[in-house]
Parts: structure tokens; sequence; C-alpha cells
């Protein structure tokens, strides 16, 4: 992440998550966490120097205002959600976000019970 200051997290709420923005927030990273409900991550890291921002993964224009001036996106949503972080690319992209890491950490993404067939990977959602 070298070279990167202001990342956003997608799915911290979730059992990668927590770990992940503890070790980034320890590091340093000015990190803003994107939720479908800030109740529950705020309750996750209220103590912790982070921005909170919430945003259904359909809500094009809350993904876009939630992602400008951030340098990378981290995606972390759970292996049923991975089609909807085409929608995070597309937010990413539109608002300028240099790196975008999606959830793909050991899953099958190409296993038929995760998409049917409309989904490819998001490595070539990305190209
Ligand atoms: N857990 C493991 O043991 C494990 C092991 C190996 C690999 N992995 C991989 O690591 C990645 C993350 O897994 P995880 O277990 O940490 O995920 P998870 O806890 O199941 O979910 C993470 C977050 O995804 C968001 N999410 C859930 N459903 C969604 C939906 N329909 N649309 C948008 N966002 C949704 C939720 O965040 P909000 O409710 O805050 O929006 C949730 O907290 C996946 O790629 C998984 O395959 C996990």
């Amino acid at each position: 992440m070298e070279g990167y200051k202001k990342i956003a997290i997608v799915g911290a709420s979730g059992v990668l998550g927590k770990p992940l923005v503890k070790q980034l927030a320890r590091a340093g990273y000015e990190l803003t966490l994107i939720s479908r409900d800030s109740a529950k991550i705020k309750e996750a890291f209220g103590l912790l120097d982070v921005k909170f921002k919430e945003a259904e993964a359909d809500d094009a224009q809350a993904l876009r205002e939630a992602f400008t001036g951030i340098d990378a996106v981290v995606s972390v949503v759970g292996s049923l959600a991975l089609a909807s972080q085409l929608s995070y690319i597309d937010a990413a992209v539109e608002a300028g976000v240099q790196r975008f890491i999606p959830s793909e950490f050991g899953c099958d993404t190409q296993a038929p019970y995760l998409y049917g067939s409309r989904f490819v990977s998001n490595a070539d959602w990305m190209k």
C-alpha cells in the first residue's frame, strides 16, 4: 500500500474486515469505512480515528461521494456479495481512485453458486 494514504474499506464490519481495519489504522493510514449500515460499523470501530460512510451497493452516487478523495479502495465483502463489487469498482473509477483491491481472498470467484453466468471476475471487470 506504499504511496497510498487515504484508504476506503468496503465490508469492514466482516470477519476479515475487522482485523484489517485495526492493522491499517495502526500503520497510520487514513481510513474511511463504508457500510450499508453505519450504526453497525460505528459500533465496531467507534473508538478508532476513522471516517464512516453509509452506502448501499447499488447507490452509485453515494459510492462516488464516499470514494472522492480516496487513493485506494480495499474490498473485503463476503463471498455472496462479490458481484456487488462491480458497482464499487465503477464508482471508484468515476471518483478517480487509483487502485482497487477486490475481495477475492481465497474463494472460487467462478463458482456458479455464487453468481450464475453474469459474474466473470472483478479482475476482468477492472481491465
Ligand atoms: N471468513 C473467512 O474465514 C475467510 C477465509 C478465506 C477467505 N475469505 C474471503 O475473504 C473475503 C471476506 O470474507 P468475510 O468472511 O470477512 O466476509 P463477511 O464477514 O461474510 O462479510 C463482510 C462484509 O460484507 C458486507 N456484505 C455482506 N453482504 C453484502 C451484500 N449483499 N452487499 C454488499 N456488502 C455485503 C457486509 O458489510 P456491511 O453490512 O457493513 O455493508 C459484511 O460485514 C471474501 O472474499 C471471502 O471469500 C474469508
